[in-house]
Parts: structure tokens; sequence; C-alpha cells
């Protein structure tokens, strides 16, 4: 099947199309540094063509969960070098997915820098992870002054450079699922009035100098981004995702990535329950197309759906989350047509190598 058969993203050569998705675990120690039990639990997933790492805070206010790891410390540029060793030595390919949480955050996270940020002193609806694993409603993120935008790009380039030191072969630039950037390009939560808020432009400025700033370290042929059209999760919404999302993709266009990852808006919810999101329209349909580079998919595949979303040209490559949780040689059960493991949800997050490290392989 297509599936297995070498994809060249940019640079990355990968042995085949089955993408590991980003997949936050929340088991991170103290300083929020990547262990030993994720060197082996990314190493065990190492026949992916290409692993997306969980999303990685850039700077301590990027952080919105307990037990998320960084890329800012040298124990944490220390901790993903053991992970992207451990990868490398059974032939893997890793790339890390940066990310800044915005306004789904809590001081908790970061005392000593107060409040999140956020494009928008906008609160978003339901309850916020405190440092403790508690759960409250959010609060009202503090609004980005001008300072704090190029401060931020600072950030993302020197989270590059960590990521480099690391030994990662790219990076992925988050800017779906609500986070800080997306919360940037949607105008549900972007209400500036300044050049990074109002016309679609002015909304996608600052992912458009994040991403100079970490093509500057990588070169655009290791870097990808992630968008999340009509994605609801962390209540998120725009007046017009179709101007809009067409109007990053062009200009997504004139930077020759990577990859472009589209997530369909049907597993908007995955992280929380497995209900599917009902009549969504299909990312793949309405915007592979129109990036002229290649496109990853996320988002409800499986073996069958993932071989024709390839076969009609929809999908270069196509990255599982879920079912990757519960099946460290994915790309082996789907050579042999061999049934998965199911996952287990109450170990998704946080806690130890239960449902973490010991899901059986075929093997
Ligand atoms: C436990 C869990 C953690 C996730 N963490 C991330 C993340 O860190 N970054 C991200 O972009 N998406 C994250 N997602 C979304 C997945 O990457 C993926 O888009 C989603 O699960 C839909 O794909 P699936 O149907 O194959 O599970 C997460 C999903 C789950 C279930």
């Amino acid at each position: 099947m297509k599936l297995l058969t070498p994809v060249q993203l940019g640079s990355l050569k990968l042995s085949n199309r089955v993408v590991m998705a980003p997949l936050t675990r929340m088991r991170s120690a103290a300083g929020d540094v990547p262990g030993q039990l994720a060197a082996e639990y990314y190493a065990q997933r190492a026949s992916a063509g290409l692993i997306i790492t969980e999303a990685t805070q850039i700077c301590p206010l990027g952080k919105g969960y307990p037990g998320t790891p960084g890329i800012y410390s040298e124990e944490q540029i220390q901790g993903w070098q053991k992970v992207t060793s451990a990868i490398h030595s059974k032939g893997g390919k890793v790339v890390m997915q940066l990310w800044h949480v915005g306004r789904i955050s809590h001081t908790s996270h970061h005392p000593e820098q107060g409040l999140p940020i956020a494009p928008s002193a906008i609160a978003p609806s339901g309850q916020v992870f405190t440092a403790q694993w508690g759960q409250e409603p959010y609060e009202t993120p503090r609004e980005m002054t001008k300072e704090d935008i190029h401060q931020l790009i600072n950030e993302y380039k020197v989270a590059a450079e960590n990521a480099k030191r690391a030994g990662f072969d790219g990076v992925e630039v988050h800017a779906a699922n609500g986070y800080l950037l997306d919360q940037f390009l949607q105008n549900g939560t972007n209400h500036r009035t300044d050049e990074y808020g109002g016309s679609i432009e002015n909304r996608c400025r600052l992912l458009m100098q994040v991403l100079e700033q970490v093509i500057a370290i990588w070169g655009s042929d290791r870097v990808g981004v992630r968008l999340s059209p009509y994605g609801s999760f962390n209540d998120m919404s725009d007046s017009d995702p179709i101007s809009l999302f067409n109007g990053v993709i062009d200009r997504l266009n004139s930077l020759h990535l990577a990859y472009l990852h589209l997530i369909e808006p049907r597993s908007t919810m995955a992280g929380g329950s497995d209900q599917v999101a009902q009549d969504m329209p299909s990312t793949a349909t309405l915007f592979s197309e129109r990036f002229e580079g290649q496109v990853l998919m996320a988002g409800g595949y499986n073996r069958d759906n993932a071989e024709e979303a390839i076969n009609s040209g929809h999908a270069d490559a196509v990255a599982f989350g879920r079912i990757y949780i519960a099946n460290p040689d994915l790309v082996e059960r789907f050579a042999a047509n061999a049934p998965l493991n199911t996952y287990d949800r109450s170990t998704f997050y946080g806690g130890n190598e239960k449902g973490y490290t010991d899901y059986p392989s075929l093997n």
C-alpha cells in the first residue's frame, strides 16, 4: 500500500507515510524536562516515517498544563538529546512541535510572569488545568504589547536554536488547536486594532514573523506548520474560516515549507473525548489542494481512510494520534493488517509507564 512507501517532505526523507501525531502526555520531570521514560516511549515508535513530538513550550509563559516539556533551559535540551538519540539509533526521524499556549494557561504555571498572555483580553470558556492538576475557570489573559510580541518572536528563535542543539531533524510550528498563534489568526480571539489584528494580512503577521525566525535557523525545508481550520477546541471561532485559511495557506506557499499539517475538525475534541464532531466540513477537501507543497492530514484516520486520502491526492502522509498511543508498532501492524491495541483514555495525561511505554508490540 502507498501508506507504507517512502516520501520526502522538504529535506526530511521518510521511509513510510505513517506519522506519529504530536501528543501531549504530561509526564515530564521537574523543570519540565523529558525523562528517560520519554526516550523509551518515543524510541518504541521509531518505525514511524516521522515522529512529531508532543507540544513543547518555548518559554515559561507558553506552558498551560502540568507536566509538559519545555525547550528553553539547558536541562531541557539535554533531556531532549536523550530522546532524539534514542529515536535516531533505531533509524527514526523526529521533529519538535514548538508551542505557546497563550490564553490557555493559568498564573500557577508561571507565577513569576503573572497572567497568561493573548492577542486580546478575552477569557476562553471552560476550565483551565492549574499547576496543581486542579480545574478552574480560565483567567482573563493580558493583551500582549508590541514589546511582548517582539520578545515572543525572539523566544521562538531561541527555541528553534535549542531544538537544533537537541538533535532534532526539524521543527513543526504549532499554529493549531486554539493556542497562541491560532489565537492571532482567528477573529473570535483577536480583536486587536494594531498591525496584528483586523485584516487577514494583519492576523497572519505574527505567524509569518515567527516562521521567518525559525526558517533562518532551520531552513524552510525542515520546518512544518500545523493548522486546524474549523476546529472549535479551546473555544475558537472565526467569522470566515475559508477566507482566513486560504489566506494563511497562500502566504505559507511563498515559504516552501517541508510540509503543511492540517487537522480534520471532526477530531477537534480528540484530546478530551472520542465524540466525533458532526456536520463538519473536511479540511482535506477544502484546503489541502491550495497548498503547493506536501500535506500531512490528521484527525480520525485509520489504515483504510489514510490510504484513500493518499491515493486521492489529499495527503502525502497521514498523522495518527490516539491509535499511536496504544500501538508502538503501528507501521508493522498496518503492514501485516493486524488488529490494533485499544487505547486507555484514563492514562493519556500524567502518570508513569502505565499507558505510556507498556502497550505491547506484535513481537
Ligand atoms: C492525548 C492527546 C494529546 C494531544 N496533544 C497534542 C499536541 O501536543 N499537539 C497537537 O498539535 N495536537 C495534539 N493532539 C491532537 C492530535 O495530534 C491529533 O490531531 C488528534 O488526536 C486527532 O487524531 P486521531 O484521530 O488520530 O487521534 C492530542 C490528542 C490527544 C488524543
